[in-house]
């Protein structure tokens, strides 16, 4: 079973064939929504959208820690692909590029942000040295590269805290610490994935430069994202038909 997190713009995916919506209630609280399971070709597949089927949860307010919970240990998924719209920073990275990110920084905070947390059980330490899980990566590149859909093979991906943009100071500050692309939800989503041994990988839509780069050199416009994101969640769900077809 792959669970897909869908991030802003993708709120659903009109192959999957859906089976069933689950309500579940998790020891951290209720996910974004409903759990949509279902199958696309052979791969049993669940679908979470991350901020809510109508867009209403900013990226601050996220359950990460229930929407985790619920696809691994409800709906028993052994791997998750993110979809997310990120910024770019690199030059590479321009709008309407798609990128399978390879390392993450974070620089969110006050999110819950951890499933040991404390009390009885002993601490735990998770690695995370490689933040996105090497396999899942493979794969995705691998359907990108049968669907034909051009993927950028590696980005370290900036967490900031949103719900606002970054200012250009800050893209050049992510820039210096080594950020090829900034985002809102990478964390602590991927690394709530490992606390909980499931692999997890993102494929990343490029909707704008960052903050003072290129177009968005004196601000971002938000009308012309909407129209890069759409043609980009096209090919994405090309990749995800490709990857389910491979299995
Ligand atoms: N910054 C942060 N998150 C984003 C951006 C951005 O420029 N574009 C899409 N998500």
């Amino acid at each position: 079973m792959l669970a897909i997190i869908g991030g802003s713009g993708l709120t659903q995916l009109a192959y999957l064939e859906i089976a069933r919506r689950e309500v579940v209630r998790t020891p951290f609280g209720e996910p974004s929504g409903a759990l949509t399971h279902g199958r696309i070709g052979k791969q049993e597949v669940v679908f979470l959208a991350r901020h809510g089927h109508n867009h209403t949860i900013p990226p601050h307010r996220v359950n990460y820690r229930a929407n985790i919970w619920a696809l691994v240990k409800a709906a028993g998924a052994a791997g998750i692909v993110s979809v997310a719209s990120v910024g770019g920073i690199r030059a590479d990275l321009k709008p309407g590029a798609l990128v399978v990110p390879h390392q993450i920084l974070d620089y969110t905070w006050g999110r819950p942000h951890t499933f040991f947390d404390g009390g009885e059980a002993p601490v735990v330490h998770v690695d995370f040295t490689e933040p996105y899980d090497r396999a899942l990566r493979e794969r995705l590149l691998c359907a990108g590269e049968a669907a034909a859909v051009p993927l950028a093979d590696g980005a370290v991906y900036a967490t900031t805290q949103g719900p606002r943009l970054e200012s250009a100071a800050e893209v050049n500050k992510l820039e210096r610490d080594g950020a090829d692309i900034v985002g809102m939800t990478g964390m602590p989503e991927a690394a709530l994935a490992r606390e909980l041994e499931t692999p997890y990988a993102a494929i990343c839509a490029v909707a704008n430069w960052g903050a003072g780069r290129g177009d968005s050199a004196e601000a971002i416009h938000f009308d012309r994202i909407e129209a890069v994101l759409q043609e980009s969640l096209v090919q994405v769900r090309r990749v995800i038909e490709h990857l389910c077809a491979a299995v």
